[in-house]
């Protein structure tokens, strides 16, 4: 198959273009100017800026793909929890805009497929596990939730628009990664337990997200999955295991009304978060992560 991957160069863009080219597929990838990064990984570079509607129309109708995958994110910048609204502007331009302008272009080249990135930690904090029909926040949480929303309506409505909602990426090229802001926060004793540490984060590693993507990509019905690993990591476990892996102290504990003033919006996940299916992805894509829990994958990663 023909494949375009706007987001080429980031985090998922990087594995998914080599597992892709692994397979067989021929790849596009686009970026604004970080060509060198994936002509190395075997696909061939579009240089287009998300925003401008007639680069992005060139550049997918130049590459005749057959499927359009949308990993575009700008989180690029280190992140503030105090000022987590603002650290994801970009992204919601992107989320709303460049999805406006990537399905425009692959409804105008004839793509049959458009999978587009979402996330795992949008539902709403109801008891229960959630699964793909669960609601998720949408415009209650303000602009992040509502830029969400339009993405998943835009892409679903899309021909053969598929939505992957991914878990917290870790691995190589993540802030959970050796050296990664999120693994840097925990050595340094910056990440507390906040509360009782009760909620549930889906992880997934980024070399399985995009397994899930190829599967998606090659076989996945119009719809939206879950893409997460099995064991929802509860933030009382995951942040002690984490700082003994690298060898740090073990994290603070801080009361939920005193991290609801330091982090706002972000303080909700360590407390509130409800744990995730992915047995549609599993049944459905055929799908099986390598690490099935992230006990294993921090491991691997940084044990
Ligand atoms: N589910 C999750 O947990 C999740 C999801 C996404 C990202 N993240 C995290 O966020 C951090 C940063 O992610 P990242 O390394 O993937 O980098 P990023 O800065 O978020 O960029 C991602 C991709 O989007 C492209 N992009 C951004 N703005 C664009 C624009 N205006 N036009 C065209 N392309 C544009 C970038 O391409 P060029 O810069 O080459 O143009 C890049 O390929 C990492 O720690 C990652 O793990 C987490």
């Amino acid at each position: 198959m023909r494949i375009f991957i706007a987001g080429a160069s980031g985090a998922i863009g990087r594995p998914l273009i080599r597992q892709l080219r692994e397979r067989g597929h021929a790849v596009v990838g686009m970026t604004r100017s970080n060509t060198a990064a994936i002509e190395a990984l075997g696909a061939d570079a579009a240089i287009a800026d998300a925003f401008d509607s007639e680069a992005v129309r060139v550049a997918v109708e130049a590459a005749q793909p057959d499927v359009v995958v949308n990993e575009l994110t700008d989180l690029g910048s280190p992140l503030n929890p105090r000022k987590y609204e603002d650290w994801l502007a970009g992204t919601n331009r992107l989320r709303r805009e460049g999805t406006r302008n990537l399905v425009d272009a692959a409804t105008a080249a004839g793509a049959s497929k458009l999978v587009a990135q979402s996330v795992a930690f949008a539902y709403t904090f109801e008891p229960g596990t959630k699964t793909e029909d669960s609601p998720i926040h949408g415009p209650a949480a303000g602009e992040m939730g509502a830029a969400m929303e339009e993405l998943e309506r835009q892409t679903l409505a899309a021909p053969g628009g598929i939505v992957l909602r991914y878990g917290f990426f870790y691995g190589p090229g993540t802030g959970y990664s050796r050296g990664g802001q999120q693994i840097d926060l925990i050595r340094k004793r910056k990440m507390p337990i906040v509360g009782g540490g009760a909620g549930q984060f889906p992880f997934i590693h980024v070399e399985d997200a995009a397994s899930a993507t190829v599967a998606a990509v090659e076989r996945g019905a119009p719809g939206i999955y879950n893409v997460v690993d099995d064991e929802p990591a509860a933030a009382r476990d995951w942040i002690p295991y984490v700082a003994e892996l690298v060898g740090a102290k073990k994290p603070w504990r801080v009361p939920a009304w005193a991290a609801r003033l330091a982090a706002g919006r972000m303080a909700g996940f360590a407390t509130r978060l409800q744990p995730v299916s992915n047995a549609k992805a599993k049944d459905e894509l055929g799908w099986q992560p390598r690490y099935a829990s992230w006990r294993e994958g921090f491991r691997a990663e940084l044990g």
